[in-house]
């Protein structure tokens, strides 16, 4: 793949669309308890930060450089052995995946107990147009119906399922990927009600799934 992550690193890193969130916080939740975690795409690192606070030893892996991983690998291909962690973490990154079943299949064969997801949900066809004009290294959002299958699939359990909206700052997310001019105006319109003033809501699903 390009490399644009890594060019991209220090906004992501200072990203209060990724600094913060009931998710981040319900992902502490889930681990809780556990010694040793892999944080998938880590990008600015947010999940390792606040795992490593609650006490938790934290390996992450990214396939850009310029995230500074420890690891640099892509989640479809995890360098890791079976069981290598107590829980495997991934955060709002599998819809820029390739293959996000074979990437769910890889967190839950190198999990001990537990694989915790948080991803956009899939919000409609107008929406995915916004989000690949924004960033056309955007993939796809998945739908419930379509991660209960990906869980399903890689022999995971699910155990909870929470629904979050998450209202992130409009201009700074279009600014994140350089989105400007008309192809901004486009990504609002298509937006419709979800945009409101400086404000964007997006459907957000947090995932805690055991191993079978
Ligand atoms: C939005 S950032 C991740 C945010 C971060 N997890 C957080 O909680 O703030 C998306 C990340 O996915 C990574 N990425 C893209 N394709 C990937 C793949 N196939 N496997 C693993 N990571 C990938 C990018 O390098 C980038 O760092």
């Amino acid at each position: 793949m390009t490399d644009v992550w890594s060019d991209r690193a220090a906004s992501y890193v200072e990203s209060d669309a990724h600094r913060a969130g009931a998710d981040l916080d319900l992902l502490v939740t889930w681990a809780a308890g556990r010694e040793t975690a892999l944080d998938v795409a880590t990008g600015g690192g947010h999940v390792a930060r606040r795992l490593r606070e609650a006490g938790l030893r934290v390996v992450t892996c990214d396939p850009a450089p310029g995230m500074g991983p420890d690891v640099i690998c892509r989640a479809e291909d995890l360098p890791f052995a079976d069981s290598s962690f107590d829980v495997v973490t991934c955060r709002t990154a599998a819809h820029h995946f390739a293959a996000p079943e074979a990437a769910v299949a890889e967190m839950a064969r190198v999990a001990r107990t537990r694989v915790l997801l948080v991803d956009t949900l899939y919000m409609g066809e107008a929406a995915e147009q916004a989000e690949k004009l924004r960033d056309p290294s955007h993939v796809r959002n998945y739908s419930l119906e379509e991660w209960r299958a990906f869980l399903s699939a890689a022999g995971l359990e699910l155990e909870e399922e929470v629904v979050l909206p998450h209202e992130i700052d409009f201009p700074a997310w279009l600014e994140r990927t350089g989105c400007t001019g008309r192809e901004a105006a486009r990504v609002r319109e298509l937006w419709g009600d979800r945009v409101a003033g400086e404000r964007l809501t997006l459907d957000k699903v947090a995932l805690k799934a055991g191993k079978r």
